[in-house]
């Protein structure tokens, strides 16, 4: 199981990678667009950030095959370490996954509706397929179902393709994809601050410090 954050912001990446358990860092074009800085040189700084051993996921945005593979190509060249090509289903996206899966790039599938979406992806060679669960629930879709699905047909068929489930607005929405046997969630720095929270927990620890304070206050 792998939890990776959906942020381009470096202050969030930083916070996050120092206290909890990160696999690495999920990109988007609206997510660097917000960011307002030379997105190379962002993208730098977060694998610099991360280090070369955690996930770095970059999409493309050209719309033919041919440019994606050149985008995907020189955005590896750039950015090294555990790199991954984000690619969006569309025909032109699948060719391109065919094409980088020969040349030995690693491709997350993304913009995922639909469990045909994501059994194409993967036999053209995707590594990863990311189901967005809350924008399928927006549209009055059960995204936790989509991903049980996906899960169910991938073991079926025994494809190697796992499940990057990704778009959360709530932990519920989490934990129902983990159950549903996602590999990885990829989420914002709240959602994922939020994976800890129950009401009991600070309450507890607080009681603990009182008790052990009210007999050993001198020490
Ligand atoms: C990640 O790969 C997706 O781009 C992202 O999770 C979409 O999330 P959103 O629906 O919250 O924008």
């Amino acid at each position: 199981m792998k939890i990776v954050i959906d942020s381009a912001n470096v202050d969030t990446i930083k916070k996050l990678i120092d206290y909890y358990p990160i696999d690495g860092v999920t990109t988007n074009p609206s997510i660097i667009v917000k960011e307002k800085r030379p997105f190379l040189p962002l993208l730098k700084e977060i694998r610099s950030i991360i280090g070369d051993e955690r996930m770095l996921h970059v999409q493309v945005l050209s719309s033919t095959a041919t440019e994606m593979v050149e985008e995907a190509i020189n955005n590896r060249e750039q950015l090294g370490g555990n790199y991954y090509t984000k690619i969006p289903v569309t025909r032109e996206g699948i060719k391109a996954i065919k094409e980088l899966k020969l040349k030995g790039i690693k491709v997350l599938a993304t913009t995922i509706y639909t469990p045909m979406q994501a059994i194409v992806a993967a036999k053209a060679g995707a590594n990863y397929v990311a189901p967005y669960v809350n924008r399928i629930e927006n549209l009055s879709g059960n995204g936790i179902q989509v991903v049980e699905e996906i899960r169910t047909m991938f073991d079926q068929y025994n494809l190697s393709c796992k499940i990057l489930a990704a778009s959360f607005k709530n932990v519920r929405q989490v934990q129902g994809v983990c159950l549903a046997g996602a590999h990885a969630i990829t989420a914002g720095g709240d959602i994922i601050e939020s994976l800890l929270n129950h009401p009991s927990t600070q309450g507890d620890v607080e009681q603990f410090q009182e008790d052990w304070k009210s007999f050993y206050r001198e020490e």
